[in-house]
């Protein structure tokens, strides 16, 4: 962690914006703080990707709860072309005070360049590749930019470095590694599957009742199995096989549309102090 967040501060040098990917499903769990931190004078845009997994209510709300909090914040499916292509005017807007700055000093027509981070899995290649398009050339090595790293001409006022800067989630507590861990951003080899799918289990019919019965027909383990008739010898359900199955179904959205953190309850600050996202 400490090497990657040495090589992005390096990198954050050449950038004046920070494109922060978060997983829709997990804004809270899936984000370091410590990019408040490293951002600090960069201008920013936080992208909620995986929004086709994520539900859609929760996804609004924790735009606005971003907003509030001075980040601007766009969903995004990463794999659409067609949104991402939006991402451009999304960046001028954030840097509209930055631009004009600039302006003022005398300097015009230099692009904005972005830098695109976020935990693994969160969808970085795929969107980088996805806001490429056709369009984009590389720009090669510029002076003053250290050898080898690469610019993205995504237009005349935006060029995008290729290498996306890799942040880790804080672990704060088990349940954090846990939803991690269900959205595919941390190894199943580090937690016990049994305790993640009953975890998940409880989280469906606490907050999305009815949904695991709409798919399953069945609301624990053993009734999955049974109703997918992945059976043992011996007429046995096959619990290892089928929290395999339901791990999988969650990841890639089959079993629902779900968010699984909540949306943080404003703090009651006093006026003129900053926000802490
Ligand atoms: P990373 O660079 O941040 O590590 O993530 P990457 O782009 O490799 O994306 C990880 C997986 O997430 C890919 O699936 C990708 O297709 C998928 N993905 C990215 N953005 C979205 C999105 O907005 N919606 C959905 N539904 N999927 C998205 P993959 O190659 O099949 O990998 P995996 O799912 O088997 O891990």
């Amino acid at each position: 962690m400490t090497k990657a967040i040495r090589a992005m501060e390096e990198d954050l040098k050449l950038v004046d914006l920070i494109i922060e990917l978060v997983d829709a499903r997990i804004p809270i769990s899936g984000r370091n703080p410590e990019i408040d931190r490293l951002a600090a004078g960069k201008s920013r845009l936080l992208l909620l990707t995986k929004t086709d997994l994520a539900d859609p209510e929760k996804t609004a709300a924790f735009s606005r709860y971003f907003e509030q909090n001075g980040i601007a914040a766009r969903p995004v499916d990463a794999r659409n072309k067609k949104e991402c292509a939006q991402v451009p005017s999304m960046v001028a807007e954030v840097c509209r005070e930055r631009i004009e700055r600039n302006r003022r000093r005398g300097i015009v027509g230099r692009p904005m360049r972005a830098m695109v981070t976020g935990i693994p899995n969160v969808g970085k290649s795929t969107f980088i590749n996805s806001v490429i398009g056709k369009a984009a050339a590389k720009t090669g090595n510029k002076p003053g930019v250290t050898r080898g790293k690469q610019w993205l001409k995504l237009n005349r006022n935006l060029e995008l470095l290729d290498t996306p800067g890799i942040t880790w989630p804080k672990f704060q507590d088990e349940e954090t590694a846990i939803r991690l861990m269900l959205v595919g951003s941390m190894n199943e080899d580090v937690l016990d599957r049994q305790e993640c799918v009953s975890y998940l289990l409880r989280f469906l019919e606490d907050n999305y009742p009815g949904m695991l019965s709409a798919k399953y027909g069945a609301s624990s383990v053993e009734e999955i199995a049974v109703r997918k008739n992945l059976m043992l010898p011996g007429a046995m359900p096959d619990t290892d096989r089928t929290e395999r199955l339901i791990l999988d179904d969650f990841k890639n959205g089959r079993i629902g549309r779900v968010t699984l953190d909540e949306v943080p309850v404003r703090e009651n600050r006093p006026e003129n102090q900053a926000p802490s996202v």
